[in-house]
């Protein structure tokens, strides 16, 4: 088949629309390009800023105020000196044949304190975390709120780490509490809060915490980020709906850039 190409020919009027279509395009590709370069630098300038902060709010607020919180952290950094958590979690995600084996974040102790704040977290409370990667989290608020802590993690590497610091603390181990398991089939009915930082999570599997969640005491109050449970029951034509109740929501920042904060409780029936 002869293919017929718009092309330059001399003398013709259409000469002038074909350049401009040609310069139009030029500038769009190397706009886009220019854009997603700028996208690139402005995520991680904004990721290394919100770093500074964190790291300033650690040194500045939470390492004065908790002698233990200090020494528990320095650990975990010597810890994870040699192979980083994401590391640790690629390798586990790569030997499970995971399609998406960078599913590691953690949450900046900055934007945790702040969603300890908003939630009013005291130690009338028992959070359960789930997914505690390497407790950081965990020991920060046993430490800070006084609460009680129960992480879960199916990384055995982060609960051995985890468990061994927690050997020369012998008094938070009335706080905190580390499972080595599967948080979608725990007994998770002992919660008042539930910490999920779950993005990378499929609608599949946040519909079976969903049902995992559905027997938890009325008025527990669950908070996710990213997304609410509601949502995904709709996406899913779920009939769940009704159970959780969205009672706050605010925005968050992450590493990777600020996001919504769900805060959802289950209600009385
Ligand atoms: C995004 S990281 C969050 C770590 C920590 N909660 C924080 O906010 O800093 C998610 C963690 O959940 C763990 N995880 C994912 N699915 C899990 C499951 N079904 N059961 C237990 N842990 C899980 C992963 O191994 C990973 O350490």
């Amino acid at each position: 088949m002869e293919v017929f190409r718009k092309r330059y020919i001399p003398g013709n009027r259409n000469n002038l629309r074909l350049y401009g279509q040609r310069i139009s395009g030029f500038f769009k590709k190397y706009f886009r390009k220019l854009y997603n370069l700028w996208e690139f630098f402005y995520v991680t300038l904004r990721s290394k800023i919100y770093r500074f902060f964190d790291f300033l709010f650690v040194l500045t607020k939470c390492y004065p105020q908790n002698y233990w919180f200090t020494k528990i952290d320095l650990s975990l950094l010597l810890d994870y000196w040699l192979e980083s958590p994401f590391a640790i979690s690629k390798r586990y995600l790569q030997l499970k044949f995971e399609p998406d084996i960078y599913q590691y974040g953690e949450t900046p102790l900055l934007t945790m304190e702040h969603i300890a704040q908003k939630l009013a977290i005291n130690e009338n409370d028992h959070v359960f975390e789930l997914g505690s990667g390497t407790g950081r989290c965990a020991f920060w608020l046993a430490c800070s709120r006084k609460c009680r802590v129960t992480g879960i993690e199916q990384i055995s590497q982060f609960i051995d780490c985890t468990r061994r610091i927690l050997d020369h603390y012998k008094p938070l181990k009335q706080r905190i509490n580390f499972i080595k398991g599967n948080f979608l089939e725990e007994d998770l009915s002992a919660a008042t809060i539930i910490y999920l930082y779950g993005s990378k999570m499929s609608n599949r599997e946040i519909n079976s915490l969903i049902l995992n969640l559905h027997g938890l005491r009325p008025g527990t109050r669950i908070v996710t980020v990213s997304y609410s449970l509601n949502e995904i029951i709709q996406e899913n034509g779920n009939m769940l709906k009704e159970k959780f109740s969205l009672i706050a929501s605010f925005k968050a920042e992450f590493f990777w850039g600020k996001t919504m904060v769900f805060v959802q409780e289950i209600s009385f029936d």
